[in-house]
C-alpha cells in the first residue's frame, strides 16, 4: 500500500490544527511530525507540547521522526504525547535493537532511519526486528531541499534486503519529495512518502491530490 505522510514542518504553525484539518480531509493516513534538538541536527523544531495539543485534534497516524541524540531518553514522553509510529536514527543510539524493543513495548510501530552518508547495510541487524525502514533522501535537519540523487539506489538496495529475507517492510523516504519525483522513489521500492513543502506550500487539498495522482499513474 501507498502511503503519503505529510510533514507539518513545511505548515504554518499558526494555523496548525487547520491545515491538518485540510490534510485529513485530502484522505491521507499519516501526519510525519520532525523532532529536531539541535544536537543531532542542527535545527530545533518543536517537541512533545505539539504533538499532545494536535493529538486532539485528529486521528491521523503521527509518524514521528525523531531528529535527536539518544532518542531512548524520550520516547514514553513521545509516545504519552500521542505518537503511533516512533523513527529513530541509527546514527544517534549505541543500541538500535533495545531501542526497538523499547518502542514495541509501549505497543507503537519502530522506525529505524540512515542519513544519507550511513551504508543501507547497516540496518540488516535490525531487518527482522523493525516496522519501517527510513532512507533520508536529504541530509536531516531542513525542509526544503533537493532529492539527492544517489538515494534511488539506496531504496532500491533497502528493498533487495528485505526481499532477500522474505520480509514486508516499510520503506520511508523524506526529503526533495514532490509530485514530478516521486515516481523514482516508488520505483525503487518506497511505499510510505514524506512531502513537506510539496504539501503545504500552497492549496494543501489539490497537493494532495497531485500527489495521489502520482501514486495512481504509478499503479498503471
Ligand atoms: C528533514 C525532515 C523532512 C522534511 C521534508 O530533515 O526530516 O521530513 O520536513 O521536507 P521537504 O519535503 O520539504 O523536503
Ligand atoms: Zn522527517
Amino acid at each position: 500500500m501507498l502511503i503519503l505522510s505529510p510533514s507539518i514542518l513545511a505548515a504554518d504553525f499558526s494555523v496548525l490544527g487547520k491545515q491538518i484539518k485540510e490534510v485529513e480531509a485530502a484522505g491521507t493516513g499519516y501526519l510525519h511530525i520532525d523532532v529536531m534538538d539541535g544536537c543531532f541536527v542542527s535545527s530545533i523544531s518543536f517537541g512533545m507540547p505539539v504533538i499532545q495539543s494536535i493529538r486532539k485534534t485528529t486521528d491521523l497516524i503521527f509518524d514521528v521522526h525523531l531528529m535527536i541524540e539518544r532518542p531512548e531518553r524520550y520516547v514514553e514522553e513521545f509516545a504519552a504525547a500521542g505518537a503511533d509510529i516512533i523513527t529513530f536514527h541509527i546514527e544517534a543510539t549505541e543500541d538500535p535493537a533495545a531501542l526497538i524493543h523499547k518502542i514495541h513495548d509501549l505497543q507503537l510501530k519502530a522506525g529505524l532511519a540512515l542519513k544519507p552518508a550511513t551504508p543501507v547495510s547497516a540496518m540488516i541487524p535490525y531487518a527482522d526486528m523493525l516496522d519501517m525502514l527510513l532512507v533520508m533522501t536529504v541530509e536531516p535537519g531542513f525542509g526544503g531541499q533537493d532529492y539527492l540523487p544517489e538515494s534511488t539506489g539506496r531504496i532500491a538496495e533497502a528493498k533487495r534486503i528485505f526481499e532477500a529475507r522474505e520480509l514486508a517492510k516499510d520503506i520511508q523516504v523524506d526529503g526533495g519529495i514532490r509530485a514530478d519525483n516521486v515516481h523514482v522513489a516508488l520505483e525503487a521500492g518506497a511505499n510510505v512518502i514524506v512531502a513537506g513543502s510539496a504539501v503545504f506550500q500552497g492549496d494543501i487539498g489539490k497537493n494532495i491530490e497531485k500527489m495521489q495522482k502520482a501514486f495512481l499513474d504509478f499503479g498503471k
